[in-house]
């Protein structure tokens, strides 16, 4: 069984994460790539229901998508996280733990995330109806050495999940296509 791998898509809310994530799950389901997205959003629905955004329940929320994802990766499995993942020390203790780790920073400056506001949270962390949102009262942290950075600001969808790919296929994660 070939090896799997973990592409962890970190970065502020409205950076572009989930689009990302669903165009590199198109890109290797065309490669036969045998493929799970672990989105934030949506393992908060389930696997992490209840927990809050408090720094402690987002650590844990970190570690169960790591461990979930670190079993997968062995399976020979290509895992795509999207998670903001604020906390650099949480992302570094899952990295020990997941073969094929890389670490995607989807870098949107926060100014422009606001300005997006795809799901209308910035305006109401501004108006207080959310403490503690990552960027506007609560810390992001990004990473200082990740394997791959996308510009989502600057580049084009296409582009980010092209320098992604490419990075797999220089580190055989994936076979090339010729
Ligand atoms: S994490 O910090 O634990 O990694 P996760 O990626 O699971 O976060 O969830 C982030 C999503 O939850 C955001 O995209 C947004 O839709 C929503 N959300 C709700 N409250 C907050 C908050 N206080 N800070 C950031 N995101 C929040």
């Amino acid at each position: 069984m070939s090896n799997g791998f973990t592409i962890w898509l970190t970065g502020h809310s409205g950076a572009g994460k989930s689009t990302l994530a669903h165009a590199l799950e198109k890109e290797l389901t065309s490669r036969h790539i045998s493929t799970e997205v672990l989105d934030g959003d949506i393992v908060r629905t389930n696997l992490s229901q209840g927990l809050t955004f408090s720094p402690e329940d987002r650590n844990i929320n970190v570690q169960r998508i790591g461990f979930v994802a670190s079993l997968l990766s062995k399976h020979g499995v290509g895992v795509i996280v999207s998670a903001i993942s604020p906390y650099r020390t949480a992302r570094e203790s899952v990295r020990k733990s997941i073969p094929g780790f890389v670490e995607v920073y989807v870098n949107c400056p926060v100014e422009e995330c606001e300005r997006r506001d795809v799901k209308g949270l910035y305006k109401k962390a501004r108006n207080g109806e959310i403490p503690s949102f990552t960027g506007i009262n609560d810390p992001y942290e990004p990473p200082l050495n990740p394997e791959v950075e996308v510009r989502t600001d600057l580049e084009s969808l296409q582009e980010s999940t092209r320098k992604i790919i490419c990075f797999l296929e220089q580190q055989n994660l994936i076979g090339e296509i010729k």
